[in-house]
């Protein structure tokens, strides 16, 4: 038994923290401790009745079997569509790649772009796999700091002190996890020119296409102009728009020989996902979009509550995010200083000291490359939100 060894790779891949908090935070609940989660990444709502039904019917109907490896015509017609109607994006469906949910997506985009020291640019903070992704493709993270001054935003000179010979891509999250920020049309603009100059493909994860704010409208970077186009790799799906993160469906669109490349990779990996969730998502795709409409609106109540309690607090500050259903919260003030007799030296050590003392369980910056923030979820009601709320007030009421 002792010569069994694992893979370098495996010794050095990392859970996902994200995962494991929101794990430990259930675990506790079962054990009947009433927690407040700020932990969600998904929606809390359920899926659309249509789209249930849709997969119900699937399974009666027998639409149980493998489908091609890409994903069924019928999705990826549905998909060039969508992106046809949103986004002003001409695709074929053998641009089109259905994958087991975007990060799905996102991982087979990076086992197939990245030779061994290939650099991929990832702003942080970042959601959290991204540089996981790169280096189990064996390609080399490179950080872009962003700061909450800016926006959580970088500039193209900051960009290009990291550019080198070996920079293959950049990633690019908007609306973004953790911050919420959005990217608006002239930042898109000047990144698209830059990436276009240097030969830089562009990994736009638009995931949280769907839910952002203030009137915000959301501008895919591929849509700008045709060689940005064929620089771009879209990646998308339907969990967090239509509530279906189980169901696992996400997809990306670029250019046809990456996307084939995929297939083929994806081929021998999982094969196609699953047939079901392939016949429902084509129903969210082309269905009544009214119920992401009130989920949106709803985030948007949430996300004013929180952001002003938040804001009402001594020691914690955010911004107010323009998208997808997280608050990005600075700790910057609280580092170093004590609650009942512990030093909070790390976000992880007051993500210990909410769950343990508050019951109130959020995500320590860190999994997202910042030490001195944590990441609250809105993905939850009200109630909650207030309730976990005035926990964390009570808990820094100690704070010495
Ligand atoms: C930025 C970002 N991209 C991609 C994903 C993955 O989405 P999916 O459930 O489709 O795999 C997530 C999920 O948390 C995310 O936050």
């Amino acid at each position: 038994m002792q010569r069994i060894q694992l893979s370098e790779k495996a010794k050095n891949i990392s859970p996902s923290l994200t995962l494991s908090i929101t794990a430990s935070a259930n675990e506790l609940k079962q054990k009947g401790v009433d927690i407040v989660a700020f932990t969600a990444g998904e929606p809390d709502y359920n899926t659309p009745e249509h789209i249930q039904e849709a997969g119900i019917k699937a399974i009666k109907s027998g639409i149980t079997r493998y489908t091609p490896a890409a994903g069924t015509l019928e999705l990826r017609e549905a998909i060039c569509q969508k992106l046809k109607n949103d986004n002003g994006l001409d695709y074929t469906p053998e641009q089109i790649i259905v994958s087991s949910g975007a990060k799905h997506s996102l991982y087979n985009v990076f086992q197939v772009l990245l030779n061994p020291g290939d650099e991929v640019i990832i702003p942080v903070p970042y959601w959290t796999s991204y540089p996981e992704f790169v280096t189990l493709a064996g390609g080399k993270p490179v950080f872009l700091e962003t700061k909450k001054e800016k926006n959580f935003k970088f500039s193209i000179s900051e960009l290009e002190e990291l550019t080198t010979p070996r920079t293959k891509a950049i990633i690019l999250n908007s609306p973004g996890n953790p911050t919420g920020t959005v990217f608006d049309l002239e930042d898109l603009k000047e990144l698209a020119a830059y990436a276009v100059k240097h030969g830089i493909i562009v990994v736009s994860d638009e995931i949280y296409e769907k839910l952002i704010y203030d009137g915000l409208k959301h501008t895919s970077i591929a849509s700008l102009n045709p060689e940005i186009k064929e620089l771009t790799i879209v990646v998308n799906g339907v969990s967090k728009a239509y509530a279906m993160t189980g169901w696992r469906i996400g997809y990306a669109a670029g250019r046809q020989d990456i996307i084939k490349a995929m297939s083929n990779f994806q081929s021998h990996a999982t094969s196609s996902c699953c047939a079901i969730s392939q016949y429902a998502s084509c129903i969210a795709l082309t269905g009544s979009q009214e119920p992401v409409e009130k989920m949106r609106a709803e985030f948007a109540k949430r996300r004013d509550y929180m952001a002003e309690r938040v804001n009402s607090l001594p020691y914690l500050s955010c911004l107010k995010p323009k998208g997808a259903f997280y608050m990005w919260v600075s700790i910057e003030e609280l580092i170093g200083k004590e609650i009942k007799g512990r030093k909070i030296d790390s976000s992880t050590t007051f993500a210990d000291i909410l769950i343990k003392d508050a019951h109130v369980a959020v995500i320590p910056g860190i999994a997202f490359g910042a030490d001195d923030y944590i990441r609250l979820s809105y993905a939850t009601s009200i109630e909650q939100i207030e309730k976990g709320m005035d926990r964390i007030e009570k808990l820094l009421a100690t704070v010495e």
